[in-house]
């Protein structure tokens, strides 16, 4: 069951770091600042740790967690790189790639793999989680620091709004850099598979493996369903606003709000409760850095349902047009 506990606030300095990277030794739950999205961290090798975090995110414990590493070789403890792994380490490690390889027996505890023979790890380039990685010495699982179902946070206060009370510390570095989760390669196999697009972009990978990746729209459209989906956690709904959601709109209807790019204003748009442009220079990378605070934003607006116009789907495209299809898609309940 869930404890409540005092969540504390505390600058990303050295006090910080060490206070976290304590936290984290104790079996305590940490979100910390990376630079894709903020983190809820615990100790990836301690079960209790890692059931309380479940707890905390009220997230189905079937749903396996990344474990976070400050180098290669942490990570060559943790998992065993095979040989697209290793490409792929070398040229992107660390930034916003996770892989996932055939994890290393009692390395990290089953709970957090969710009973995979696989695990997922990420060398995150953040200076502050690099710190407080290498500070704590365990390898950390960390999900997005959100209640599960819930848009992921790229603030402290984003942060608070979900786990206030339910986790112990809050390291505050200011806004995440990239603001979409990362990139996530299946390197289990022969042949790597794109799981989940994220703030590295496919071409980026594409052109270090030197081959095109098989698209994975088909496979990401039934993440949702009975059938074993590719990245397990990959529920349809998983990033929800509380409002309805349209994608490609080309009229704004009444009571709607308006998540545009590239200063469009489709017809309707005068009447738009809210207009929110995602980036008004037309920048991808903007964009997903924006991504998550806009949808807050516009959520909280009270409006009726948030109108998203097209956007592009090259480069960090792909990913920002992933996430809008979870919030636009049907709920569960
Ligand atoms: O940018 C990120 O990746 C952030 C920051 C905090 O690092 N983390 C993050 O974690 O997005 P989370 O738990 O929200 O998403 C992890 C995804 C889930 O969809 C999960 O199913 C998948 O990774 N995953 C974890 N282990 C896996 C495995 N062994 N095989 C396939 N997918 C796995
Ligand atoms: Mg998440």
């Amino acid at each position: 069951e869930m404890r409540v506990r005092a969540t504390r606030v505390l600058p990303s300095d050295a006090a910080g770091i060490a206070e976290a990277a304590r936290l984290l030794r104790a079996g305590a739950l940490v979100a910390l600042p990376t630079e894709t999205v903020y983190g809820l961290g615990c100790d990836a090798t301690d079960p209790l740790a890692v059931a309380s975090l479940y707890a905390a995110k009220g997230r189905p414990s079937f749903n396996p967690l990344i474990a976070h590493v400050p180098d290669i070789a942490a990570a060559r403890r943790v998992g065993i790189l095979t040989p697209a792994a290793e490409t792929l380490a070398a040229r992107f490690w660390p930034g916003p790639l996770t892989l996932v390889v055939p994890a290393l027996e009692g390395a990290t505890s089953e709970l957090a793999r969710a009973g995979l023979a696989s695990v997922a790890i990420r060398i995150p380039a953040h200076p502050v989680a690099q710190a407080v990685l290498a500070a704590s010495g365990r390898p950390i699982a960390a999900p997005s620091a959100n209640r599960s179902g819930h848009v992921s946070p790229t603030t402290a206060d984003h942060v608070r709004a979900d786990l206030d009370g339910r986790i112990d510390l809050i390291l505050d570095a200011g806004p995440c850099a990239v603001g979409v989760e990362s990139t996530i390669m299946d390197c289990t196999g022969s042949t790597p598979v794109l799981l989940r697009p994220g703030g590295l972009p496919r071409e980026a990978i594409e052109a270090a493996l030197g081959f095109p990746l098989a698209d994975t729209a088909p496979s990401l459209e039934t993440a949702g369903s009975q059938t074993a989906p590719l990245a397990p956690g990959m529920l349809a709904s998983h990033y929800a606003p509380s409002v309805p959601v349209r994608l490609d709109v080309h009229h704004v209807q009444p009571g709607e709000t308006l998540l545009t790019f590239a200063g469009a204003r489709p017809p309707g748009s005068e009447a738009a409760a809210l207009v929110r442009d995602l980036s008004p220079s037309g920048d991808l990378v903007e964009a997903a850095s924006r991504l998550f605070a806009l949808l807050r934003e516009l959520d909280a607006g009270g409006a009726g349902g948030i109108a998203v116009v097209p956007l592009p789907r090259h480069g960090l495209g792909e990913a920002i047009a992933d996430r809008l299809r979870r919030a636009a898609a049907p709920r569960p309940d």
